[in-house]
């Protein structure tokens, strides 16, 4: 595809490093950390960083990396710090090439002060034993899951810090991710029109006679096409009976002519994700019963994506398709919610607030009804503005 959207630029990251230092400033001079995460061994996928590494620094490709935040260092350089595995080069031989920290690497993030892991507990003391207040800024977990990695080191840290204390400021980054910058939506928009050209393919794959993982390889083949390095999460492609299963991975049956086949993919681009649902008729042609179904959940989507407005809550815009849906008599078969933001991630942070011009999200209802092997959902993704939603995957035909 020609024109692709520009990357998000140096000053894009450092101007949102700059907004998450302020509000640690305004919440007393807390001490924030993003870590990026490990790295598996796995040669069977690829790795990504916590999003919310990615969205404050744009590195994808540096495992086990630390940005230390700290609003009032008295050097101003070192108000942001980011930490880096040291180089190994016997391990660079299978794992590929890393920089030495220099000026260029600097200049390559827009970051001006770059260290090694090595000195990463020294400089948290230091700012610690100041600031004697941290923030915990990745989402929280539940108690049966592992301790998040910040609030981990928090914890340790302030067992050796008399009077140091630990503030919930989780809410910080879903508030700034959920709303999207121009450059972001044109990244969010070129990963919806490459998932139309997929869906095109996927239309001409879908046949009796062919298999459901037929349809999987059309779609996310023409991703990769145009440019797509990765699907946004893994492809539903249900026919018949599994198109009433909600998360079907198998994709292995064969489809046959009468089914309704549902088809829930998303490329990637650029980190961001798009995430579509068409539900097609086998052979062409919907039964008056599937006809039924259909134009009850296209009529509930049109109608919630109306609801996407200024001001809004999700919960607005649930109730406005499934009024649609159970004045049809089919409100016990639509067994989800209408949707969920969408960006870095397929289901992206949520910052729980009614909807704000920039916003992202999906809007999907389905009816399901598993003993007459017939289920429909539609999605699209919806930008919320300050006049009509715009719908991303417009070009996607329902
Ligand atoms: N596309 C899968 C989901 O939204 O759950
Ligand atoms: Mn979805």
């Amino acid at each position: 595809m020609a024109n692709p959207a520009p990357a998000i630029s140096l000053a894009e990251f450092a101007a949102r490093r700059a907004r998450l230092l302020a509000q640690l400033k305004r919440d007393g001079n807390a001490i924030g950390l993003i870590l990026a995460g490990d790295a598996d061994a796995s040669l069977s996928h690829s790795w990504r960083p916590n999003p919310n590494f990615e969205y404050l620094t744009g590195i994808t490709d540096e495992a086990s990396a630390i940005l230390l935040l700290d609003p009032a260092h008295p050097v101003k350089s070192k108000r942001v710090q980011l930490f880096l595995r040291p180089l190994n080069p016997e391990l660079e031989k299978w794992d590929g090439f890393r920089a030495q920290v220099s000026t260029a690497l600097k200049g390559q993030y827009g970051i001006a002060t770059i260290l090694r892991n090595t000195g990463f507990a020294r400089a948290l003391l230091e700012s610690a034993k100041r600031a004697k207040r941290f923030a915990c800024l990745h989402a929280l977990a539940a108690h049966t899951a592992p301790i998040s990695a910040d609030l981990a080191i928090f914890r340790e840290s302030a067992l050796r810090i008399p009077g140091a204390t630990i503030t919930d400021l989780t809410h910080l980054l879903p508030a700034m991710r959920s709303v999207k910058s121009a450059a972001e939506i044109a990244q969010m928009q070129r990963a919806a029109d490459i998932t139309a050209l997929g869906f095109a393919a996927a239309l001409r794959a879908a046949r009796p006679g062919q298999t459901e993982f037929d349809v999987q390889e059309a779609v996310e083949h023409a991703y990769k096409s145009a440019g797509a390095r990765e699907t946004a999460y893994r492809t539903i492609a249900g026919s018949g009976f599994n198109a009433t299963v909600l998360h079907y991975h198998a994709n292995k049956n064969p489809i046959a002519a009468g089914e309704l086949l549902v088809l829930d993919s998303g490329a990637s681009f650029a980190g961001y994700a798009a995430d579509v649902t068409r539900t097609f008729a086998v052979a062409g042609r919907f039964t008056a019963r599937q006809q039924l179904v259909y134009s009850t959940v296209l009529k509930a989507q049109l109608a919630a994506i109306k609801a996407c407005r200024v001001g809004a809550t999700m919960n607005d815009v649930d109730s406005a398709a499934r009024k649609v849906i159970t004045a049809a008599g089919f409100g016990d078969y639509f067994i989800h919610g209408i949707g969920h933001h969408l960006g870095l991630e397929v289901h992206d942070a949520d910052p729980a607030t009614p909807l704000q011009a920039g916003m992202v999200i999906t809007v999907e209802p389905g009816i399901y009804i598993p003993q007459e092997s017939l289920g429909v959902r539609i999605e699209d993704d919806i930008l919320v503005t300050r006049g009509a939603p715009k719908v991303l995957t417009a070009a996607i035909p329902k």
